[in-house]
């Protein structure tokens, strides 16, 4: 069979990214422009600055991608792009740009769901296929999803309010570690204990694959309140490990449930939140256990990147899923 190269696109947040991916697995390149100092003086993400920042990178990065991919335009089979979900302003800089390839190149226009390229993360450089559970934890989602094949999917259970990374982003906050709150808090927690009971009122939920985060954030910003009043020192080593340990063994336990209960060999991991140490660790410990093989994306492709939506890219494309037309819009909320 002929090789594919997708040239894919992702702008939903605050990564330019751009990357080339043959036949969906195998990473040519994957240039990543991130705005995480532009946005950092500001505790976050704002959607004006992070669409005007795409714009100026857009093309570079395209270009930079293709240099490294050592691949021209002509050689490409395929343009993919994320067009949602994300910030739509942001979500437009990518998909302009991608229809203007489609049409200049006179290839096919791929229309990508950010969610599902964060699931396909995993099959680059690696040999997972459906069906699998995927365990979406990311800055917007929080959900177990039964992978049926490369583009059917049934979502078991989410968040009922806040995402998982969003969770770490605002206790971040709460405790002045700044913007984003993910990577920060994972450092910290590995000097401390989880042994903040207090954190527990907000105990998981007992419907079978849903999740909540709303009750252990408000616990936590409660307990550093409280200590406060008091006059207490707090010790945040222990804060991060205790929110990590209360965020996230919810998110272990269900995962393990449901893939037993489909009869799954086989595991995958994603979104933002799969770079969390304490979660890639207890994820390998049940996989062992349980005798079920786990999948997690390299750092690199676990946060926002476009060769994970190239590999989503190319498995819409094979089963003719997605095929866009220069009408495509942005689907901020899709
Ligand atoms: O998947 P992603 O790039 O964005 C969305 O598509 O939503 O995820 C970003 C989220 C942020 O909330 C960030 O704080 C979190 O992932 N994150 C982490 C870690 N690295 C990134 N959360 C916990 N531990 C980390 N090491
Ligand atoms: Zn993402």
């Amino acid at each position: 069979m002929k090789d594919i190269f997708i040239l894919a696109i992702e702008t939903s947040c605050d990564e330019t990214s751009a990357a080339v991916v043959k036949n969906g697995r195998e990473v040519l390149s994957n240039i990543i422009s991130s705005q995480i100092e532009i946005h950092q003086r500001f505790g976050g993400v704002v959607p004006e600055i992070a669409s005007r920042n795409h714009t100026m990178a857009i093309v570079n990065v395209i270009d930079q991608a293709l240099k490294q991919a050592d691949i021209v335009l002509d050689d490409i089979d395929a343009v993919a792009v994320t067009y949602g979900a994300g910030l739509v302003g942001a979500l437009l800089v990518g998909v302009s740009a991608a229809k203007a390839l489609s049409y200049m190149l006179n290839k096919p226009l791929i229309a990508v769901n950010h969610i599902r390229a964060h699931i396909a993360a995993n099959y680059l450089e690696s040999d997972l296929e459906p069906p699998f559970l995927g365990a979406v934890v990311s800055g917007g989602h929080t959900e177990l999803v039964d992978i049926k094949d490369y583009t059917h999917y049934e979502i078991l259970g989410s968040t009922l309010d806040d995402a998982a990374g969003e969770a770490f982003d605002k206790v971040a906050r709460v405790l002045g570690l700044g913007y984003p709150g993910g990577p920060k808090i994972d450092k910290l927690a590995k000097e401390g204990k989880h042994s903040i009971e207090f954190f527990k009122t907000a105990k998981m939920i007992s419907d079978e694959y849903a999740f909540s985060y709303s009750g252990l954030k408000t616990a936590v910003v409660n307990y550093i309140h409280n200590a406060k009043q008091r006059g207490e020192e707090i010790n945040i080593p222990d804060i991060c490990a205790s929110f990590t340990y209360y965020a996230l063994e919810p998110i272990v336990q269900k995962a393990f449930d449901a893939a037993k209960k489909l009869g799954y060999q086989n595991i995958a991991l994603a979104g933002g939140v799969a770079a969390n140490s304490y979660l890639r660790q207890r994820f390998e410990e049940m996989g062992t256990k349980h005798g079920i093989k786990v999948y997690i994306p390299k750092l690199e492709y676990c946060t926002d990147n476009a060769a994970m939506v190239a590999s989503m890219g190319y498995y819409n494309y094979i089963n003719n899923v997605g095929i866009s037309d220069l009408t495509l819009n942005a689907v901020p909320s899709l």
